[in-house]
């Protein structure tokens, strides 16, 4: 149940499959006899200097996953030398995650819910536990529908019915960590527990617009990052508004399937407005291949969701780290090989992606 809301998608789930599958079709064009003896991975974003073009993004209920959450998340990617962002469905508050990492570069992500002196007090509490950077997902006005937490009668926080009941038996450990553990509850948000859908569609409010950006901007004096951005014209809108980035984003296809594939839009929205604003990729990035021809193609930095929460399923906070190795790993390996040393070195014409 818990595995299948991580690894799932939207309806046909056809939105996940091809982000994926895009970076398959990714086709790296080497040059050869260039001194590749050092290959840095390090950037600069946001006017911060991180370890590897990568952030770990927002990811609700982390503690459903293990009973660490976004404590374990937060450190690895400390430890790692990237920034975590905190979800709104948090399960951990803001505090917490800052004193679980102080060290690291921790991120709020902001889902405006409909009572807007909460959405203000989030915002609040985040700044006061020194998160710098505001990330504003757009995607979900209404719940998408995941047909997997449906066919698991999936509620949050998880409880036993005749179908859970089942699949508890088949996981006891699962169960135990789970039951032994502080009880499951949302760091922001009130919200009685039921199905996911429900719950999205009583707290958020759909409502929301452009123009709302104004009094979150307002209220942060950080920097402010849309998530969820779809099409080009969208992406010269929010440029024009002053936003800091850009996150080309279907959030992981969990939202309308059939969507934009993110790394096939990825280049016009970083031709129409990467000098005014910085464009990040979200969605299918599995490995530190995927990481250096997303950037070969424009982004900044890619988020990183399910990968990093199947480290954290599979081992914990050190599963989690396992994964960002590994993604370092990768990422140096394929910068040489590719003949270029550094992340500074990625240009399109390494890159092409077959049809
Ligand atoms: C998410 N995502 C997400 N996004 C967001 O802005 N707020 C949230 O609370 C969540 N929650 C969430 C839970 C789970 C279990 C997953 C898998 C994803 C979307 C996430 O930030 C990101 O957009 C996608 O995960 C990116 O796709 P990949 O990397 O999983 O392919």
């Amino acid at each position: 149940m818990v595995f299948d809301y991580v690894d799932g998608a939207a309806e046909g789930e056809w939105s996940m499959a091809r982000a994926v599958e895009a970076f398959d079709r990714v086709e790296f064009s080497p040059r050869v006899l260039r001194d590749v003896a050092d290959a840095p991975t390090s950037v600069e974003i946001l006017g911060r200097r991180i370890e590897m073009p990568v952030v770990l993004g927002p990811t609700g209920f982390t503690r459903m996953m293990h009973r660490e959450g976004e404590r374990a998340v937060a450190r690895a990617a400390a430890d790692s030398g990237v920034p975590y962002t905190l979800s709104t469905m948090g399960t951990t508050t803001a505090r917490d995650v800052a004193a679980a990492a102080p060290g690291g570069w921790n991120w709020f992500q902001l889902y405006v819910v409909r009572d807007r002196a909460r959405s203000l007090e989030m915002l609040s509490l985040a700044a006061g536990a020194g998160m710098d950077v505001l990330v504003v997902t757009v995607d979900v006005p209404v719940a998408g529908a995941r047909l997997r937490d449906v066919r698991h009668g999936l509620t949050i926080p998880p409880s036993l019915r005749w179908r859970s009941a089942l699949q508890a038996l088949r996981h006891p450990a699962w169960w135990f960590d789970f039951l032994t553990s502080e009880p499951l509850r949302f760091a922001t948000v009130d919200g009685a527990p039921g199905d996911l859908a429900g719950i999205t569609n009583m707290m958020f409010d759909p409502s929301v617009t452009v123009a709302d950006l104004e009094w979150i901007r307002s209220a942060w004096q950080g920097k402010l990052l849309v998530k969820g951005v779809q099409r080009v014209d969208d992406a010269k809108e929010l440029a024009a508004v002053g936003v800091d980035g850009i996150v080309v984003s279907n959030h992981g296809g969990r939202q309308l399937d059939r969507s934009p594939t993110p790394l096939e839009l990825l280049p016009s929205v970083v031709d129409a407005v990467g000098d005014r604003t910085e464009v990040f990729l979200d969605g299918g990035v599995r490995s530190g291949a995927d990481v250096a021809a997303a950037v070969a193609l424009g982004a900044r930095a890619c988020f990183v969701g399910r990968a990093y929460l199947y480290g954290l399923m599979a081992g914990g906070e050190p599963g989690v780290r396992r994964v960002l190795d590994l993604m370092r790993a990768e990422l140096v390996r394929t910068l040489q090989l590719l003949g270029v040393g550094g992340v500074g070195g990625l240009s399109r014409d390494a890159v092409r992606i077959r049809m």
